[in-house]
C-alpha cells in the first residue's frame, strides 16, 4: 500500500525514532518530553532548554579524547573549556561548570560573568579562564586585575602583537599566554586568511623578541580555530598540521609551551541524517598531532578544545503554532508561524544554517511541499529548505483526528548563538555592548543640539538579562 503519512516519510528517510527524538499517539517527544504537554500548559511561541543534554555532550567529547589519547599512547592531557559565547545565561554556564569543565571569554563583559560565578563558587582561582577575542583596553584591564587578583590559570591569548602591551603595562608578577595563529580560510571564502590570529610568519620572530626574553611572560598556549569547524576535509587536517608544526616550532623557542587550543567547531545534528562520525574524527586528531610531533621529536601538547555549539546546540528548541496556510499560486505554500524566523533563529537566516524542522503533532497525516514563513514583514523571513533536501514537507493541517487542532512545528538544536544573535532581553553577540545613542535636532530657534538619548550598555544590564544578578 502506498502511504503519504509524514510519519511514513521520515520513517523511510532515516533512522527514527533516533537518539532525542521519538513519537508517542502521533506526536513528538524531545529527550524524553511529551512536547504537546508544554504546548497545552505554556502556549506558542516557546523556547525551551533542555539542561541534561549539556552533560551529556560534555561526557561523550572528554570520553572520545580521553580514550582516543589512551589508546594512542598519547601523553597530554585533555581540557574541556566551554566558549561561552555560544550561550551565556546562567543556567546554562552553571550546568557546564557542573561538568569539570574550563572557561574562555571573548570580551569584557564575559569578565564580570566570570567573577560573579567566582563569587557563587561556581568557580575557584585555579579553573582555566582562556581569553580570546581582540582587547579592548577595558576587557585587557579586567583581566589583568584576575591575573593581579591571583587567578592562577588565566590564559590571555593574544590576537595580535600589541596586544602584548597591556600586559606589559597592567600585570604586576608573571603571567601565561597564549597566541592565536591565523588560519587560512577556506578556498572558497573572501579572504586568504583569518582576520582573527597573528600572521603565521611573525610568531617565531615576536615571541624571541617579545616573550622569551621577557621574565614576567610564560608563553603556554598556542591557539589556532578553523572557523568552518572540525570536518574531515583536506582543508582541515592540512590547518591542524599546520598548526601542529607551529606549535613544534614555537616549543624549541619557548619551553614553556605545552597546551595546543583546537578551538570550537565540534558540529551537531543539524538534520535527521546527521551521519558525522565523533569517534573517528577525535581520533584521527589525537593521532594527527602524536605522529607530528614525534616526527619533530617534541612531546605531544595538552590539548584544549572550546565547544560552544557542540556543548550547548542539541539542548535547545523553539516551537510555533502554524496560525494559516496560504496558497499563492499553484505550486507555493506558505505556512504562517506566530513569530519571525529572522529573530529567533537569526543564523538561517543570516548565513543559511539549517536547523532540524519537525512537525510536533499530526505525524499521521499526509504531508505536503511548504514554505515556512514568519509574521514578521521581511520578505526574507522564510524557511524552505534542509539540508538533506531542497524542499520542506510537513504534514497537511486539519486531518481525520483532531481536525481542529493546530498544528505546531519546532526547530531543535537551536540552543547556541540565536539567543545572543537575535539580542534576546538584551543581550548581544559576544556579550559587545549597545552603543550610546545620540539624538541630532533643531531646537526653535534653529540651531542643531545633540543630546544622549541611551549610555553605551552596562554589564549589569546583560548580566541581569542572563539571570548573574
Ligand atoms: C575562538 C573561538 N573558540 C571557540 C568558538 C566556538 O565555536 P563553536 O561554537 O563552533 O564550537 C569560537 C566561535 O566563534 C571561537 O571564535
Amino acid at each position: 500500500m502506498i502511504s503519504n503519512r509524514y510519519f511514513d516519510l521520515i520513517d523511510q528517510t532515516f533512522y527514527f525514532p533516533q537518539e532525542g527524538f521519538d513519537i508517542e499517539d502521533g506526536n513528538l517527544v524531545f529527550n524524553g518530553v511529551p512536547l504537546m504537554y508544554l504546548i497545552k500548559k505554556y502556549g506558542t511561541p516557546l523556547k525551551l532548554t533542555y539542561l541534561p543534554k549539556i552533560g551529556t555532550q560534555i561526557k561523550r567529547a572528554r570520553n572520545l579524547f580521553t580514550k582516543a589519547m589512551k589508546t594512542s599512547g598519547y601523553r597530554g592531557k585533555y581540557n574541556y573549556c566551554y566558549c561561552t559565547k555560544s550561550s551565556h545565561f546562567s543556567y546554562v554556564v552553571k550546568e557546564v561548570l557542573k561538568h569539570d569543565v574550563e572557561i574562555e571569554t571573548s570580551s569584557s563583559f564575559d569578565i564580570d560573568l566570570v567573577r560573579r560565578l567566582f563569587e557563587e563558587e561556581f568557580i575557584d582561582k585555579q579553573t582555566i579562564i582562556v581569553n580570546n577575542g581582540f582587547k579592548t583596553r577595558e576587557y585587557a584591564e579586567k583581566i589583568c586585575s584576575l591575573i593581579n587578583e591571583g587567578f592562577e590559570n588565566v590564559v590571555p591569548v593574544l590576537d595580535n602583537k600589541e596586544e602584548l602591551a597591556f600586559y606589559e603595562e597592567m600585570v604586576k608578577g608573571q603571567c601565561n599566554l597564549g597566541i592565536r595563529v591565523a588560519t587560512d580560510e577556506e578556498p572558497n571564502f573572501e579572504f586568504y586568511t583569518s582576520r582573527l590570529g597573528l600572521r603565521p610568519s611573525e610568531i617565531i620572530s615576536f615571541c624571541k623578541e617579545r616573550i622569551e626574553s621577557n621574565p614576567k611572560f610564560n608563553l603556554t598556549m598556542l591557539h589556532f580555530f578553523v572557523d568552518t569547524g572540525i570536518k574531515d576535509t583536506i582543508y582541515y587536517w592540512g590547518e591542524l598540521k599546520k598548526a601542529v608544526k607551529m606549535y613544534c616550532e614555537l616549543k624549541r623557542v619557548c619551553p614553556s609551551l605545552t597546551g595546543l587550543n583546537i578551538g570550537g567547531g565540534m558540529p551537531i545534528r543539524n538534520s535527521l541524517g546527521s551521519e558525522f562520525d565523533y569517534t573517528y574524527m577525535v581520533r584521527e586528531i589525537v593521532n594527527l598531532i602524536l605522529h607530528a610531533c614525534q616526527e619533530e621529536e617534541i612531546p605531544e601538547p595538552d590539548i584544549f578544545t572550546e565547544f560552544g555549539k557542540y556543548t550547548v546546540g542539541e539542548s535547545g528548541a523553539i516551537i510555533y503554532s502554524v496560525l494559516g496556510q496560504k496558497r499563492q499560486n499553484d505550486a507555493e505554500v506558505w505556512y504562517m508561524i506566530d513569530n519571525s524566523l529572522i529573530t529567533t533563529i537569526p543564523d538561517a537566516w543570516g548565513i543559511g544554517e539549517r536547523f532540524i524542522l519537525l512537525p510536533v503533532n499530526k505525524w499521521y497525516n499526509e504531508f505536503h511541499r511548504v514554505n515556512v514563513g514568519g509574521i514578521s514583514c521581511d520578505n526574507s523571513d522564510y524557511y524552505n529548505s534542509e539540508i538533506h533536501d531542497t524542499r520542506v514537507y510537513l504534514p497537511v493541517m486539519g486531518g481525520k483526528d483532531k481536525p481542529d487542532e493546530p498544528l505546531y512545528l519546532g526547530f531543535f538544536h537551536t540552543g547556541a548563538y540565536q539567543d545572543s544573535l537575535s539580542g534576546y532581553g538584551g543581550i548581544k553577540h559576544c556579550l559587545i555592548p549597545s552603543p550610546k545613542h545620540i539624538l541630532i535636532y533643531k531646537d526653535s530657534k534653529g540651531n542643531i543640539v545633540d543630546k544622549l538619548y541611551k549610555e553605551e550598555q552596562k554589564p549589569e544590564d546583560m548580566l541581569r538579562i542572563l539571570g548573574y544578578i
